[in-house]
């Protein structure tokens, strides 16, 4: 049997989340492994399910890897000349039976490196991209000096370069997987996508999710697209961001009420709630406003309230928003654009901590085994 190899990022922290959903998302993966930022695995067929991944980054298929990379600029055409040796065609033929390329693609490379070199990515994109030009049959997109070439590229190649090896990848969409064609409308603080669709997952809804702080309505868009069957409101004081956000969900097709309402004297009685995700305004993108200026303490004292005995919240937070008097469990952190955040889970009174579901408590543990996250995080 031919199986291929797949390369999945994530932001760091949920690596297991995407584990989980890329195991319980994909029959046939198989292999999985766990690394800083990467998940690996094989699958029997590339097909389009790949590219529904939502708590993913991006997916690249495999193409190979190239051994004895040194590390001067002498280095570089030796790796160039290995790279054009791997089977390109092959990987090639996979994304053409994915999507529509023109006749002749255009394509980037991006490279990251680990350790040191007298090099930097851009010299080793160049080199790779002028020696791949005639074996992918398609126009490289060069960087000058002047920065990134206009236009997007229908192809990008991958070059992970560790210590003496380097890995080749191609991305099989014609875009990275957390740019959401839906979310168009954008204000500041907007969360990552992958990141609400972790939440969302970790959160499990199996009736109304909510979130009071709903911005651009990532939120409650991304739990649409999962749970499509439960309903989901976002609510939120500014009604310019609750405007796009009705932007964002009629793009996405899914159909979520959307509420203007002070986060910190919610109209909803309590105990209405299966899951409540947010990321509350952390005074730094974005002011608290309303009932919330000056301090949070009333949305931290109104979230366990609204939920159901059985619901549960997931809350995402920087390292240095003002701490809620109620208990609530750190489970990961991220780290997201250089800043380090944490995600609180919390149940309503009286209740133990939420519990996860099998399946991503049986991921977490692989991931603290293999060193990816620790128990608070990382
Ligand atoms: C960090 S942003 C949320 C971003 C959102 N998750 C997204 O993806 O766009 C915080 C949001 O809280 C809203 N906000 C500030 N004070 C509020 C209040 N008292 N009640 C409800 N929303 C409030 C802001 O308008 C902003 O949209």
């Amino acid at each position: 049997v031919v199986t291929a190899t797949i390369v999945a990022r994530s932001v760091h922290g949920i690596e297991w989340i995407a584990a989980d959903e890329i195991a319980t998302g994909l029959p046939g993966a198989g292999d999985l492994a766990l690394a800083r930022r990467e998940i690996t695995f094989t699958v029997p067929e590339v097909d389009e399910r790949l590219l529904g991944l939502r708590t993913v980054d991006d997916v690249f298929l495999s193409v190979g890897r190239v051994t004895d990379v040194g590390s001067t600029k002498a280095a570089l055409a030796p790796l160039a000349a290995q790279v054009t040796g791997l089977d390109w065609g092959t990987a090639l033929a996979a994304v053409r039976a994915l999507r529509a390329l023109p006749r002749l693609p255009r394509f980037d490379v991006v490279a990251s490196i680990e350790g040191r070199r007298s090099f930097n990515r851009y010299a080793v994109e160049n080199t790779v991209g002028a020696a791949l030009a005639p074996v992918l049959s398609a126009a490289h997109l060069a960087r000058t000096n002047e920065g990134r070439p206009a236009g997007e590229p229908d192809l990008t190649v991958r070059v992970f370069l560790r210590g003496e090896e380097a890995g080749l990848a191609l991305r099989l969409g014609d875009a990275p997987l957390h740019r959401r064609a839906y979310k168009l409308d954008t204000g500041p603080g907007t969360l990552h996508p992958p990141l609400a669709a972790a939440l969302v997952r970790l959160a499990a809804p199996a009736g109304l999710l909510l979130d009071p702080c709903c911005g651009d309505g990532t939120i409650p868009i991304e739990a649409a697209l999962a749970n499509p069957e439960f309903p989901a409101i976002g609510a939120d004081l500014d009604p310019a961001r609750l405007a796009g956000a009705r932007r964002n969900a009629d793009r996405a097709g899914v159909n979520i009420q959307l509420v203007r309402a002070d986060a910190g004297a919610p109209p909803w009685r309590p105990h209405q709630v299966d899951a409540l995700v947010s990321n509350p305004p952390w005074g730094l993108a974005v002011d608290p406003a309303g009932r919330l200026a000056g301090s949070l303490r009333d949305f931290w004292r109104s979230v366990p309230e609204l939920l159901d005995t059985t619901g549960r919240g997931y809350l995402i937070v920087d390292d240095e928003t003002d701490r809620p008097a109620v208990d609530l469990a750190a489970l990961l952190r991220v780290r997201l654009a250089g800043r380090v955040s944490q995600v609180l889970a919390c149940t309503p009174p009286g209740q133990p901590a939420p519990a996860l579901s099998a399946g991503l408590a049986r991921w977490r543990r692989r991931a603290i085994a293999a060193g990816v996250v620790t128990e608070d995080g990382f």
